[in-house]
């Protein structure tokens, strides 16, 4: 039997064709474009995804029998606000998970309604790539396009609508919403009422591995599969912590993909005192505590596309004397796209600090991996902060397949890296709900203990960690005296 996990990502969607016994038999990908309207905002449009699904479906199943598909599994960027009218038309593209332009509504919901409400009821605060203040946006700035909505949904929700015809979504994405209950996985009909939409505009909740409903058959047929099951799916990056084996309690998953997460499983609910980790659902049915910083592998994508215009990453990378590590004078600030966790800031703006006459290409690039790196360690702290002391962890994500990045990660962190066999976090995540839902395996856990495994570990070395310690000490100050330049500077 074949089992097809779908990673709808925001540079691409990416396709693993699996077998039952957890192989990968092939994998491609399909890029796309993301729209930048305006600075800071961030758009893509839906029929782009549900394109590379179609074709890229096919291409995967080139040379394998579709009619042995069982299950479909997709997991996707989360946060997105995709809306459709009457006809199933989309009113407007997609505004993304990491576009900056709500903060004001982001601000009205954290001080008007306030932090104690949003936490009591959803059991987090306002971010501005939150899908609530994306929906007041649009009530205030597009109120024809609002007036307009007949369904509500997130990005992977949309290819789940197409494949199915079902109105679904699973609470690992839901809960991104703030219109999510997370502790009680319901709606939060206190925030449906402040967003001023109605529960029948939004869709039915699943857990991540059952099956929402089986490939319309019109649809499977222009596929090239049968009318395999689909199961609801998650957010990426809980499915990428199934894909790893960041399940069960305390277990930590860090992803290095457009965004940068840290992802802490726990089997019980809880909230972060101070609400600058996210408290989601997990996956596997638990929850799970998460800090996501928005630029990570994208500020590594930036400046190799844009600034050295060189494609060849390994080159760059090569040019890198790694006697540098630990004393690079140069830092990098990594808020392309403004800062989500912890700093919750859509002002801050990406930066280098210390550049000099002889400053080389190779500095800055180390300087933008330390940058990213020195980000996800703030979101470590914060861990630390409230008892959560991570000693090792999963990594996965595009950044993930350099060694250099990994050993500044693990040196930067302090903490035992673990690299699994399969890397492709998401897509192999969501395969492998498609197997707990097709009835393969009777849980994720024992999927999970089934088919992972690790193949590669990374260990922090003195020397290096006690040379980052210092450079953090340094990069931490930076934001702080920076902070009020950002919004003076914008206006
Ligand atoms: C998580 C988040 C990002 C996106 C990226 O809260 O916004 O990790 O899911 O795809």
């Amino acid at each position: 039997m074949l089992y097809i996990g779908i990673d709808l990502g925001t540079s691409a969607t990416k396709f693993l064709l699996v077998d039952d016994t957890g192989k990968i038999l092939n994998s491609i990908s399909k890029e796309y474009p993301v729209i930048y309207p305006n600075s800071g905002w961030s758009e893509q449009n839906p029929e782009e995804w549900w394109n590379a699904v179609k074709t890229g479906i096919p291409e995967l199943l080139k040379g394998f029998n579709g009619q042995e598909v069982k299950g479909i599994g997709v997991a996707g960027q989360m946060h997105g606000l995709v809306v459709l009218d009457d006809n199933d038309n989309i009113i407007r593209n997609v505004i993304l998970w990491n576009d900056g332009r709500t903060w004001k509504e982001t601000e009205y919901l954290n001080t008007s309604i306030g932090k104690d409400k949003l936490s009591l009821n959803t059991a987090n605060i306002a971010f501005a790539g939150f899908t609530a203040p994306k929906i007041l946006w649009m009530k205030e700035n597009e109120p024809d396009n609002f007036k307009r909505i007949s369904k509500i949904m997130l990005p992977k929700d949309y290819i789940n609508y197409k494949l199915t015809g079902v109105h679904a979504c699973d609470y690992s994405d839901a809960s991104g919403m703030l219109l999510l209950d997370v502790e009680n996985k319901c709606w939060s009909q206190e925030m449906l009422d402040i967003c001023s939409i109605t529960k029948n505009q939004m869709p039915m909740l699943f857990e991540s591995y059952d099956v929402i409903g089986d490939v319309k058959s019109d649809t499977a047929n222009e596929l090239g599969i049968c009318t395999a099951k689909v199961v609801a799916g998650a957010g990426d990056n809980a499915a990428a912590a199934i894909g790893t084996g960041a399940i069960g309690n305390g277990k930590c998953n860090i992803s290095l993909g457009t965004s940068g997460t840290v992802f802490i499983s726990s089997d019980k609910f809880g909230v972060d005192k101070n609400n600058a980790l996210h408290s989601f659902c997990h996956a596997d049915g638990g929850y799970h505590l998460m800090g996501c910083i928005l630029s990570a592998a994208s500020c590594h994508k930036w400046i190799c596309d844009k600034i050295f215009t060189e494609t060849d990453y390994n080159k760059l990378e090569q040019e890198i004397d790694t006697s540098l590590l630990g004393k690079n004078e140069l830092f990098f600030l990594p808020y392309l796209m403004g800062e989500r966790s912890p700093i919750n800031d859509t002002d801050a703006t990406g930066m280098f600090i210390g550049l000099r006459p002889d400053t080389t290409r190779s500095q800055m690039l180390l300087a933008v991996l330390e940058g990213v790196s020195f980000a996800i360690r703030d979101n470590i702290e914060v861990a630390k902060s409230i008892g959560i002391d991570i000693k090792t962890s999963y990594i996965c994500g595009g950044g993930a397949k350099s060694k250099l990045w990994r050993k500044l990660i693990s040196n930067i962190l302090n903490i035992e890296l673990e690299i699994p066999h399969a890397e492709e976090g998401p897509g192999y995540g969501s395969a492998m709900l498609s197997m707990v839902g097709a009835g393969e395996y009777k849980t994720v856990t024992e999927c999970d203990s089934q088919l992972l495994s690790v193949k590669d570990k990374i260990i922090p070395e003195k020397e290096l960690v006690n040379l980052y310690e210092e450079r953090y000490n340094k990069f931490k100050q930076i934001y702080p005296a920076v902070k009020n330049l950002y919004k003076t500077i914008k206006e």
